[in-house]
């Protein structure tokens, strides 16, 4: 019985101190910076599967500089201009509108986008529209 209540107590307190972690982690991160559904949330998703070991999209596309394929800012752009649809043709369903000479190139990186989930695609082209000046 003793035993019974001492554990009743040690659970009452391990209660208390969840229930202020709890509070303490909604301080520091304000539920709208949280919320998956934010598009900077998703941006920031996007950029780090961009520059992934796993994705490798930064070993040819740097931010502002042609290096093996055209920049980030680059294809931004095109897409806006075009009106393009970039989901459409991370999933091979699109033809490329940015520099169709080199699509080879990018074509090689499709078995590895093909693993990603839609909403991993989703983010690399939130990531990649972000940069529209
Ligand atoms: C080996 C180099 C290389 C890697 C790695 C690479 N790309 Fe590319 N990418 C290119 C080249 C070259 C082009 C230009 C050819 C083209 O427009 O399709 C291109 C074009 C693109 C385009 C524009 C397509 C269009 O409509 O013309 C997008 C979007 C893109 N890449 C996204 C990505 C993403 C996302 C990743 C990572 C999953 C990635 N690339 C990885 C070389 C690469």
């Amino acid at each position: 019985m003793k035993f019974f209540m001492f554990s009743m107590l040690a659970l009452s307190f391990l209660g208390v101190s969840c229930n202020k972690e709890e509070k303490k982690s909604k301080e520091l991160y304000p539920e709208e910076v949280v919320d998956p559904n934010d598009p900077k949330v998703i941006i920031e998703q996007g950029k780090e599967l961009f520059n992934s070991n796993k994705a490798a999209c930064y070993t040819c596309h740097l931010p502002d500089k042609k290096v093996i394929g055209p920049s980030i800012q680059e294809i931004a752009k095109i897409y806006q201009e075009k009106n393009g649809d970039m989901f459409a043709f991370l999933r091979q369903k699109a033809e490329p509108i940015v520099d169709p000479a080199q699509y080879d190139v990018m074509k090689a990186n499709f078995a590895i986008i093909k693993t990603f989930s839609d909403e991993e695609v989703k983010s690399l082209e939130l990531y990649i529209k972000s940069h529209l000046k």
